[in-house]
């Protein structure tokens, strides 16, 4: 199978006040087409900025990044639109990851908006099926994430993540802001079925 993404020693120093720190260093791997591949660690070891800098959230230090055989380590301006369109992230923290001046509708088909990829009747349709496929009800629409609890939140974090068909999604403990009772069943369901 051929891979999606294939990481190289892939660096990310942060200057710090105290100094070079290294939040992710060396790493290498690859991820073949409809694989998953899981990182585990302990607070602080770099998970999320590995996740970020894979898909340019970070600019790299060192290493290569090849999307789909295509090296997009160093793109820039329009061909690293292009390139971020097929790699999107569902946020660790869904409080943090939404505006919380723009409804839930909007959140949702502005990446479709973005993109300038489809007609006004084609966002509408694809909005509709992203809130059917993580389960967001239609009288959320007009609602702010202030008036979502997490599960919900986080829910629209995903349809946005998963508006374009993303090649690529890194999923930054996806499931963290829910209650513990649904983490494993209906809701990572709606990925897997995706
Ligand atoms: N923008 C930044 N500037 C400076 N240091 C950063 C920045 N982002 C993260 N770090 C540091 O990089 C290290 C790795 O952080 P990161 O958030 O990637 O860890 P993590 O493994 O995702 O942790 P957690 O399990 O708590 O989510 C930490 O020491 C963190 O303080
Ligand atoms: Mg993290």
């Amino acid at each position: 199978m051929k891979p999606v993404i294939e990481v190289k020693g892939l660096k990310k120093y942060f200057t710090t006040p105290r100094g070079m720190l290294h939040a992710v260093d060396d790493v290498t791997f690859t991820i073949e087409k409809g694989r998953t591949l899981g990182v585990v660690g302990e607070s602080g070891c770099g998970k999320s900025t590995l996740g970020r800098t894979i898909i340019h959230l970070h600019e790299s230090t060192e290493g290569q990044i090849l999307l789909d055989g295509q090296d997009v380590t160093n793109l820039k301006g329009k061909n690293l639109r292009q390139a971020r369109e097929k790699m999107q992230i569902i946020f660790q923290d869904p409080y943090s990851s939404l505006d919380p001046r723009k409804t839930i509708d909007y959140t949702i088909r502005e990446p479709l908006i973005v993109s300038k990829r489809f007609s006004k009747s084609e966002i509408e349709q694809k909005t509709q099926e992203l809130m059917d496929l993580v389960g967001i009800d239609e009288r959320l629409r007009k609602a702010y994430p202030h008036e979502l609890d997490g599960g919900r939140r986080q829910r629209v974090g995903i349809a946005r993540a998963l508006a374009l068909e993303p090649k690529f999604v890194v999923c930054d403990e996806p499931v963290s802001a829910l209650d513990v009772s649904i983490q494993s069943s209906a809701f990572s369901d709606s990925i897997y079925r995706y």
